[in-house]
């Protein structure tokens, strides 16, 4: 089979070393990819919302699946496009990505279906959202509707930072037409947790469990990030947890999609706040995580191609996945000033230093004459499998530092 992944991060990497364990695969492309992906397919210069270009090339090479990484062609509509030409393509379709989309839809997807989640309010207008605000105490949270690469979440501590963001998102409009309407909802203090789930013939099949660490200093202090590691299982997620989580959420977002008649087939990413042991939902996305990705993967044990095939043919079973024993941890090395300004293009060297066992996924690089540089704020994922996860963890920072570049940064304490 030919293969196209769509997508350049860490994330696509993941996704592509497990395509290329299958026996059935002999052939894989990425567009664009990154120097990592290099190492097991073919990078295409094709940017992931070109959807037109994709589609020509995915004809030109006979491509036999198509999987999406990233959220923004799903939203574009790229399965639905694809679908109408004939070709096979992994993801959700675009309605069905309106819940990442458009945090509007998604809350009141969650009202409509007595999902627990953030009391919320939604506003286009800045007199109303500014009269509204009132109803809420602080902090509170003020989101963007669309995509806004990750920074259309504020958390306000006073009143002033609200009228502040409001002003900013819906005059100044800061994040363009995806901020013509925001969501004010309450804050939940609690712990975050993250459930990736296949979604198949109106079945929602949770993955196991993964753990995201979102900011960027040791100790969850500092700016949220896209995540600088991860691992798998969440130390959070047990049976009772688990069982709530299926019978409160999943049960729901199931009769949801039948009473809204959608036909949801691909990935369900369900973002949690645990507040006193009760789940709720903070956010829905329709793709994979990035880095959840990097130890989900490394820990799948079925064929990752006849999970996808079986999704979109509506017929994944649980007993479908199957997933190894052993634990995965992952730690993200960024360049210097993430999440905020950082500069790239700075040489990485020792990688050749590593254990054989270390697994190494690439977020942001670049080969150029056979020298791979850094080229994105998250840079490398060194990703680690062991008996437990302070085998794993052990191994891992044992070998991190053989590898540098300049103003190479990492958590110590994922
Ligand atoms: P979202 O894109 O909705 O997941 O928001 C990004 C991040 O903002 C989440 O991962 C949380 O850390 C935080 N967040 C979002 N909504 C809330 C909320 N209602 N209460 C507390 N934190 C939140
Ligand atoms: N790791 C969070 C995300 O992929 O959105």
């Amino acid at each position: 089979m030919k293969i196209l992944v769509i997508g350049g991060g860490g994330r696509e990497h993941a996704l592509a070393f497990k395509i290329n364990q299958s026996p059935k695969v002999d052939k894989i492309y990425c567009a664009p990819g990154n120097g990592g992906t290099l190492e097991l397919a073919e990078n295409i210069d094709i940017d992931v919302d070109e959807i037109e270009k994709l589609l020509n090339f995915a004809k030109e090479k006979k491509i036999d699946l198509t999987v999406v990484g990233p959220e923004l062609p799903l939203v574009r509509g790229i399965v639905d496009r694809f679908q109408s030409e004939g070709l096979n393509i992994f993801g959700v379709d675009k309605i069905s990505a309106r819940l990442e989309g458009s945090k509007d839809f998604s809350k009141k997807f969650m009202e409509r279906h007595r999902i627990a989640t953030a009391r919320y309010i939604d506003f286009d207008d800045l007199e109303e959202a500014e009269r509204g605000i009132s109803n809420f105490s602080y902090p509170l949270v003020i989101k963007a509707d669309g995509l806004c690469a990750g920074k259309g979440v504020v958390i306000c501590q006073d009143e002033e930072m609200a009228k502040k963001t409001l002003k900013e998102i819906l005059q100044d409009r800061c994040f363009g037409s995806e901020g013509s309407k925001i969501v004010v909802e309450e804050f939940l203090d609690g712990e975050e947790t993250s459930l990736l789930c296949f979604v198949s013939g109106g079945r929602i099949i949770p993955m196991e469990s993964a753990k995201d660490f979102k900011k960027i200093y040791e100790g969850d202090k500092g700016l949220n990030t896209g995540g600088v590691g991860c691992h798998s299982p969440s130390s959070l997620m047990d049976k009772e947890l688990m069982d709530k989580i299926k019978k409160n959420i999943l049960v729901k977002i199931e009769e949801g999609f039948k009473i809204d008649k959608m036909d949801f087939r691909g990935i369900l990413f369900i973002g949690l706040m645990i507040v006193d042991g009760e789940p709720k939902v903070l956010e829905f996305n329709v793709r994979f995580g990035d880095p959840e990705t990097e130890v989900l993967m490394p820990r799948l044990d079925s064929d990752i191609v006849d999970i996808f095939q079986k999704t979109i043919d509506g017929n994944l079973r649980e007993e479908d996945l199957r997933w190894k024993k052993e634990e995965c941890i992952t730690v993200v090395a960024t360049s210097k000033g993430y999440p905020e300004i950082y500069e790239k293009g700075f040489l990485i060297e020792g990688i050749d230093k590593l254990d054989k066992d270390i697994i190494l996924f690439h977020n942001g690089t670049k080969k150029t004459d056979n020298e791979l540089f850094t080229n994105g704020g998250r840079v490398l994922s060194f990703t680690a499998l062991g008996e437990n996860l302070d085998q794993a963890r052990e191994k891992l920072y044992s070998n991190i530092d053989r590898v540098s570049f300049k103003g190479m940064k990492y958590r110590k304490d994922i």
